[in-house]
């Protein structure tokens, strides 16, 4: 993929189908005693992977509409191919625990090697029988008893896993969170009618029956950060974009930015973004979980800020699709950019200039690919992003976008 620079970005956008939503809304489909509708599903191949999982064990798509219930689902007849989603195994882990055959979910190279352990331990601790703390998951679920539990990582996936579980579960299931993260679970489980209390640092749920709902999933904050950054950082840039969720742990990454002195106006759901000059910042401690996945980008405005700029607290991006420190800061330094990795995040010297001209692996990362994107729309002579592909597993649609708001 080649990324002609320097552009501006401008008018109005949609982003796709928020993706952590959309995974959540087909598994609790599927759970849900008869026919939920929802619009508005995220069109990348992580969601795909979850649509396909669930119809697998019984569920019935049939374009908006899912048709589920316990009493319907049933050992999948193959292995469940996850692909490249880290949130689909996890929480496809603590549905499965919580059904009583044998589910054997497996994914990518990627997810292969990624921990499992952070899902698999609790897992059997309320009684779920899986064979192994890495994907391939070979998981008799059934027979599950509640726990009450505080997860070693701050991880929406690794709570969500736990009160899936939970939902199928003798007795109280108990998350607690040190440090929120984000909180869709949660808030579906109280839509579909599920016997849920949510309170400061903790959720408990009971088994509960799942009413059927009605979902319109809102656009994705994490793929409107690239367009933010790129409007922040793109002179003469004027961009919106919306409707995205705005809900807890997910916009953090705004935060950043108006602190970094961003132009940006924030209105329900709507984020208007302008070019000015930005000052560098520190990132870390508990507002981490909330821009986990924006980190990648938010290290390209860092790099364009001018100064030093540092993020910490955030090991967890070594486990993501890619190692991403040491992939963002190769990304960085393949724009001039002066970056180094440490053990818990990096260190970015910006300097308000990116060169252009260079090659970025995105390393089979989205996330990679699409700020490499961003820092080459901002670069003099552009770049070249090698494995591209990549960002199909969560937003298709992003060239299309990029050669309706690039100018
Ligand atoms: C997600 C949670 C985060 C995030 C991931 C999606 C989710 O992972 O990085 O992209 O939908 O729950 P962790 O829970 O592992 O931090």
């Amino acid at each position: 993929m080649r990324i002609p620079g320097p552009r501006r970005v401008t008018g109005r956008l949609r982003p796709p189908g928020d993706k952590s939503v959309s995974h959540r809304a087909l598994l609790l489909g599927a759970l849900a005693d008869g026919t939920s509708t929802i619009s508005g599903l995220s069109d990348g191949d992580d969601v795909a992977r979850t649509a396909r999982a669930v119809s697998a064990l019984g569920a019935r798509i049939d374009g908006p509409r899912i048709t589920g219930g316990r009493d319907r689902l049933h050992a999948p007849a193959d292995v469940v191919d996850c692909g490249n989603s880290g949130t689909a195994i996890r929480l496809l882990a603590g549905v499965s625990a919580s059904l009583p055959f044998r589910t054997v979910l497996d994914g990518d190279g990627s997810v292969r090697t990624r921990p499992m352990g952070r899902v698999t331990e609790p897992l059997a601790v309320m009684g779920a029988r899986i064979d192994s703390d890495y994907a391939p998951l070979t998981i008799d679920g059934g027979g599950l008893h509640g726990i009450d539990y505080t997860p070693r990582v701050p991880s929406a996936q690794v709570k969500s896993a736990i009160l899936l579980a939970g939902l199928g579960a003798e007795g109280d299931t108990v998350v607690r969170e040190p440090v929120p993260t984000r909180a869709h679970t949660e808030e579906l489980l109280a839509l579909c009618g599920a016997d849920i209390e949510v309170g400061p640092g903790v959720a408990r749920v009971r088994a509960s029956k799942l009413a059927p709902f009605a979902l319109d999933i809102p656009g994705d904050p994490s793929q409107a950060a690239f367009w933010i950054v790129a409007a922040c950082l793109a002179p003469g840039s004027d961009l919106t974009v919306a409707p995205i969720y705005v809900g807890p742990a997910r916009t953090a990454f705004i935060d950043v930015l108006l602190r970094m002195g961003a132009d940006l106006e924030i209105g329900p759901g709507t984020v208007r973004a302008r070019y000015s000059a930005l000052h560098p910042t520190d990132i870390g401690g508990a507002e981490v979980p909330g821009l986990i996945d924006e980190i990648p980008v938010l290290a390209v405005a860092a790099a364009m800020a001018d100064g030093i700029s540092v993020v910490r607290d955030a090991a967890e991006l070594r486990v993501k699709e890619s190692d991403r420190i040491e992939a963002t800061v190769a990304m960085l330094q393949a724009f001039g950019v002066v970056a180094e990795p440490t053990a818990d995040g990096l260190a970015v010297n910006g300097t308000g200039v990116l060169t252009g001209g260079g090659v970025v692996d995105s390393r089979g990362d989205h996330r990679i690919a699409m700020a490499a994107a961003v820092a080459g729309l901002v670069a003099d002579g552009g770049v070249t992003i090698e494995g591209w592909e990549s960002v199909a597993t969560s937003y298709p649609g992003f060239e299309e976008d990029l050669r309706r708001c690039a100018s």
